[in-house]
């Protein structure tokens, strides 16, 4: 309890310091434009010079052919960002033709390794790939999505959002197909944003996992019809809640891991036709549920995590943890 008052009471202090909150720098909105538009072309899914990629997480942070380029929480000793920092005349400056990076973006790049270098998970940048044409090995972790233009009630539901402190980031840059990840959020806060969030009809991927959320909350999700990816793992929600999901056809990614749901809720999802990822394990369901549900479903994959009992507790204390340390910070 102690260590977690004094990390929060830490990073508040952080915050109020030097407006140091306002210039923590956003992967999605800060970097991974300039690594697209300056560095991918020779450090991408075409072209790996220097043994290097950039364009995925795990590829960047492996490094290149002199090993390791980022070194997290120390600009000074990252290869990417000495490289972007020498003299135009060096050999080894990068990138090493075409326009060099401006002092904004060299800036962006040193304090968003100092902060840690955050990438999120499965956040990848695309080829040099023109339009239309598709590249095999481009990675396949950004969902290929058609262009979206929201509407004003949608705009309007976003600002309403974002004044209750609840980020609907983009999920790439240059995109309207939005994300919201409540993890960690106050319930008081969910219930309320859950009200708006309905309008938000570009929203693909939402994260209640561990929230308070009653089944009637699940109402507000019945028409976001493009939702790809939900998670409403370690939450209240029964079988009841699950009608509201009838309508989310697009719907590839459902994790229920430790709710209540038995059989009679997987019934419920018979028309999720795009269904992919259903995750069970520490739910009611039975393997009779199970097998019924993937006859109508085949393509579904069904983690019942027989595999997983031993590790599944301490995904559920983590979670509380992180409740706890929003609770100080109110
Ligand atoms: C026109 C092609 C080109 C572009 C664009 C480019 N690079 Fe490079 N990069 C190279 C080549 C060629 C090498 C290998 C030769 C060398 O080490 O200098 C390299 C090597 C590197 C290395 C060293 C890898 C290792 O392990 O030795 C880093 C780090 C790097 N680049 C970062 C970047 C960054 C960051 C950008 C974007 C700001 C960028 N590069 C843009 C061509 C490019």
């Amino acid at each position: 309890m102690k260590t977690i008052v004094l990390i929060v009471a830490g990073l508040v202090g952080f915050g109020t310091g030097e407006a140091r909150t306002e210039n923590k720098v956003d992967f999605v909105r800060d970097i991974q434009p300039i690594l697209q538009k300056s560095c991918i072309e020779c450090h991408g899914p075409e072209k790996a010079k220097g043994k290097l990629r950039l364009d995925t997480k795990e590829a960047a942070f492996k490094g290149g052919k002199d090993g390791e380029v980022i070194v997290s929480g120390k600009a000074d000793k990252s290869e990417v960002y000495r490289r972007i920092t020498l003299p135009a005349d060096n050999d080894d400056a990068m990138p090493s033709k075409g326009d060099r990076l401006t002092q904004t973006q060299t800036d962006l790049i040193r304090d968003w390794i100092n902060q840690g270098a955050d990438w999120p998970d499965g956040v990848a940048i695309g080829g040099t790939a023109k339009k239309g044409e598709s590249s095999a090995e481009s990675p396949a972790t950004t969902p290929k999505l058609p262009d979206y233009k929201p509407t004003a009630a949608e705009i309007k539901a976003i600002k309403e959002l974002e004044a209750l402190g609840v980020a609907v980031r983009p999920i790439a840059a240059n995109l309207d197909w939005r994300e919201v990840n409540f993890r960690a959020q106050n319930i008081d806060v969910i219930e309320k944003a859950l009200i708006p969030l309905k309008n938000v009809l570009g929203l693909v991927d939402l994260n209640l996992g561990g929230a308070k959320i009653k089944d009637a909350d699940l109402v507000n999700l019945k028409g976001l019809v493009n939702l790809n990816r939900l998670h409403l793992e370690n939450t209240p929600v029964t079988d009841a809640g699950l009608v509201n999901l009838r309508g989310l056809t697009n719907l590839e990614y459902l994790n229920l891991y430790g709710t209540a749901i038995t059989d009679a809720g997987l019934g419920q999802l018979d028309g999720l036709t795009h269904l992919k990822h259903l995750y069970l394990w520490q739910t009611k369901t039975t393997e009779t549920g199970v097998t019924k549900l993937k006859q109508t479903l085949p393509s579904v994959d069904v983690s019942t995590g027989a595999e997983f009992k031993e590790i599944a507790k301490p995904a559920e204390k983590s979670d509380e943890k992180k409740d706890e340390k929003k609770e100080e910070k109110k």
